[in-house]
């Protein structure tokens, strides 16, 4: 098969008469022999069996694990053709899911490394392995060590297999890092309660002092709930001259290399009278905004997030920045009729609730920042906007996640006729 290029999901695309193949870890411009692992409909899945005539931008993937383990999808492409073949996927996705022909493509953020930039991870545990789930499978790859991860979370590993050989049914071990401090928070997922008494002393035992919080957690598909903390529930990490708390139940960039590189791209040039930034987490970019306009409101659903917002705003002295838990549809709906000059959206991959574009078009902010880490339900909302008066001035990949196949971006939009 002939690979034409890369497409979403981290598979190489091949054609052979009217029928298409995605085809695993294949890079593009190459001519390989494939299996054909599943048909479906309109397509089939397979996966390389020998390359005939490598790509010039083939290489020997660093990581042992890598075809077995599914963490990672294309590390057997130079870094460089990476980047461009999610540049390629973000447009053509806009193109076809959002009928936005040619957007501007504004210069990419590249990821500061392309290893050992995950400060959070999920690691999945099934009868004593500790690793991540085999490519499209429940079955756990045990791994020694993950070289996309910061080399302080491998140092952890090996600690918490020995805890994990003493907890029953574990099913997940989250760890959160901040590079600042060299501390970490662990979370233990487990269907039954682990013995409190059990787990302090599994913490003081087994794990080093830099774990300075652990967590007893169930979880039902993806809604975690947490038993009990033992310890410190906050990490701080410093971002530029910003500084952030964050607590266990609250989401982080997980790549430290581009978080200020991140931030300067959504504050770049931006000024405002009144924003609101509707998914704020912690304040990530709140915060640094603040600085550029007279007011502003964050809102997010994840109340353990806005405390920390909270704090945030006076840990860096912003008196103009208030925090609120809501939803975005709610929030936006209680300032309808109000003039906005700014709405930042960064919604989970399910991208905008419906209602949610119908309210923001009749809102009518005058610029929308759109920060997406799905380009599928980007380019439906994008299409939505576009039609409700809204041009799109450019595009941005921010590769948040080298090695995988995620596409993160922001859009920036403007109003047509303010
Ligand atoms: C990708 S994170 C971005 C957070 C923040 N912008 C940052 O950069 O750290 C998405 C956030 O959206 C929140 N969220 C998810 N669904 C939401 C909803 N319907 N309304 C408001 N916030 C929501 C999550 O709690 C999470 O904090």
């Amino acid at each position: 098969m002939s690979i034409e290029k890369l497409v979403y999901g981290g598979y190489g695309l091949a054609r052979q008469g009217s029928r298409v193949f995605l085809v695993r870890y294949a890079a593009p411009r190459e001519l390989v022999d494939a299996e054909v692992l599943e048909e479906k409909k309109d397509y089939s899945y397979a996966q390389v069996r020998e390359v005939v005539i490598p790509s010039e931008v083939r290489r020997t993937p660093p990581c042992p694990y890598y075809g077995i383990c599914g963490g990672c999808q294309i590390q057997h492409v130079e870094y460089p053709a990476q980047v461009e073949s999610k540049e390629a996927i973000l447009l053509e996705t806009l193109k076809r899911i959002g009928r936005i022909e040619n957007p501007r493509l504004l210069d990419s953020l590249r990821s500061g490394q392309e290893f050992g930039y995950r400060i959070r991870v999920q690691l999945k545990v099934r009868n004593g392995h500790i690793g991540f789930f085999r490519f499209g499978e429940r079955e756990v790859v045990d791994v020694a060590e993950c070289p996309v991860l910061h080399r302080r979370i491998n140092d952890l590993l090996g600690p918490l297999r020995e805890c994990a050989r003493h907890i029953r049914e574990l099913q997940e071990i989250h760890v959160t890092y901040s590079p600042l401090e060299d501390r970490f928070l662990v979370k233990f997922v487990t269907p039954t309660e682990i013995d409190r008494a059990f787990l302090k002393a599994l913490k003081e035992d087994c794990l080093p002092p830099e774990v300075v919080g652990v967590g007893d957690y169930s979880k039902l598909r993806t809604l975690m709930n947490r038993r009990y903390w033992i310890g410190q529930e906050h990490l701080y990490v410093e971002v530029g001259r910003w500084r952030y708390r964050l607590g266990a139940d609250s989401f982080f960039q997980v790549n430290y290399t581009l978080w200020e590189k991140f931030i300067e791209a959504v504050t770049d040039g931006v000024s405002f009278r009144k924003a609101l930034d509707l998914h704020c987490g912690v304040g990530f970019f709140t915060i640094p905004l603040s600085e550029r306009g007279n007011f502003i409101e964050g809102s997010d659903s994840n109340g353990s997030a806005v405390n920390d917002a909270q704090y945030n705003a006076k840990l860096n002295g912003r008196d103009n920045v208030v925090f609120v838990k809501s939803d975005a549809y709610r929030h936006l709906k209680s300032r309808g009729g109000e003039v906005l000059d700014l709405v930042v959206l960064d919604p989970p991959r399910s991208g905008l609730e419906s209602g949610e574009v119908d309210l923001l078009v009749r809102n009518r902010p005058e610029r929308i920042l759109y920060i997406s880490c799905n380009p599928s339900t980007l380019a439906r909302d994008l299409r939505q906007l576009l039609r409700g008066g809204y041009t799109l001035e450019g595009v941005r990949l921010v590769d948040m996640f080298p090695q995988t196949y995620h596409v993160e971006s922001i859009s920036y939009l403007k109003l047509e006729k303010p």
